[in-house]
């Protein structure tokens, strides 16, 4: 691989606009960065290298996309429509629609097919800048589902530039062969789906859906013990539409992120940020499901919990393949701040999958994994709906779009 440095940009290394240099230089060895900094510091030893001007280019680190269920058979657009006609999402998911609507599709998908829906929604992910993503299963709800679902996520991961964290959601929702029987299948997802999809290397983290149409409080701390049996770290879908006190129990499992969150109260905000753990926010959830009940920012600024920002990617509640436009969402409608929802898509994104090591920041000995955008300010990314922004994304120093 060439050893190259890059030139004639603006670099905003850790994805805090509060903290950039103007005119800056990144040189890239063997895909790692080897030094950055103010072009005008370059050191000597890096004067003779190839040089690749990004055209006053503002540079971040490639974008974290920490919350995902891309792998899905089938879309849910006839269940839209029953939404705008007025039922809820609720009422929709009670009535058999909802996430058990997409277990079907998926599970008569076959692996080319799951792979081939998939990689159309990836493949514009990658051309605005993600560089990292986190995919869940959790429409497949069985053995062989969950294995397919879960072996075409780390298949996505080999055939494209970005780096793929798998999280094994199969405490996602009841599957019907289950009916009546919740406790029974948390069994089947404890005893039997999580130890053998991680003995087959498939499973990075595992995540419950604790809610009134998902599963009880103590059923999502079994799964809990289960993945602490297999020194797997965990994540949970908490408090989206009602306050059952899911954050707080998942604080107390070290969880990496809660996400949702509209419903979080104080208690739950207090618990993550004694455990760390990372709140990850999905607006375009929120915006989609007509949510109204905001989740509580103030509450997380002033406790000092990190956010993350995530697109949700999903059938039913986000069918969205745009992170940049997430960030104008969460400005719109949560009233975050530019600097806030930057952070919320690297470091803070990285955070919330426990890669802040790798993911979410650009320094010297990482992987150069950046994109550079066409844009005066920072600002812009947050403020354009829809307008392609990225002049180039580069992972480990090689140019992928
Ligand atoms: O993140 N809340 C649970 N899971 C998804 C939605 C799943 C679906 O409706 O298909 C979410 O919102
Ligand atoms: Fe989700």
């Amino acid at each position: 691989m060439n050893d190259t440095v890059w030139h004639n940009f603006h670099l905003c290394a850790q994805g805090d606009p509060d903290r950039t240099i103007a005119d800056a230089a990144l040189a890239v060895r063997d895909g790692k960065v080897a030094w950055l900094g103010a072009q005008r510091d370059l050191p000597g030893e890096f004067a003779a290298w190839p040089r690749e001007s990004l055209s006053g280019a503002w540079v971040t680190p490639g974008l974290v996309d920490c919350h995902t269920h891309l792998v899905y058979g089938g879309q849910r657009a006839d269940e839209f429509a029953l939404r705008l006609a007025g039922a809820s999402y609720e009422e929709v998911a009670k009535r058999g629609g909802g996430i058990v609507s997409t277990v079907r599709a998926t599970r008569a998908a076959s692996e080319a097919e799951l792979l081939g829906a998939s990689a159309a929604r990836l493949e514009p992910l990658i051309a605005e800048g993600v560089t990292a993503i986190e995919i869940k299963s959790g429409y497949g709800l069985d053995l062989a589902s969950e294995r397919k679902t879960l072996r075409v996520a780390r298949e996505l991961g080999r055939r494209y530039p970005v780096s793929v964290y798998t999280t094994f959601l199969g405490a996602h929702a009841l599957p019907p062969e289950f009916a009546g029987r919740a406790d029974d299948y948390i069994d089947e997802v404890c005893n039997t789906m999580l130890p053998a999809l991680a003995d087959e290397g498939l499973v990075d983290a595992v995540d419950v859906f604790c809610e009134r149409i998902g599963f009880s409080l103590a059923q999502s701390e079994r799964v809990f013990e289960a993945a602490a049996r297999r020194n797997l770290p965990v994540k949970m879908h908490a408090e989206q539409l009602s306050n059952g006190g899911g954050a707080a129990l998942a604080a107390r499992y070290r969880a990496l992120s809660a996400d949702h969150l509209e419903f979080l109260d104080e208690a739950g905000v207090a618990a993550m940020k004694e455990a760390g753990t990372v709140a990850v926010l999905l607006p375009g959830a929120y915006y989609f499901i007509r949510e109204t009940q905001l989740p509580p920012i103030d509450l997380l600024r002033r406790y000092g919990v990190p956010i993350a920002i995530s697109t949700d990617s999903n059938p039913g509640t986000s069918p969205a393949t745009s992170l940049v436009a997430m960030l104008n969402l969460a400005c719109t409608l949560f009233r975050l701040t530019v600097p806030e929802v930057l952070k919320g898509v690297t470091q803070h994104a990285a955070r919330a999958l426990g890669q802040e090591a790798r993911h979410g920041e650009l320094a010297v000995g990482r992987a150069a994994d950046f994109a550079a955008w066409s844009v005066d300010t920072l600002a812009e990314l947050a403020y354009w709906i829809g307008r392609p922004l990225t002049q180039r994304v580069v992972r480990a120093g090689e140019t992928v779009y």
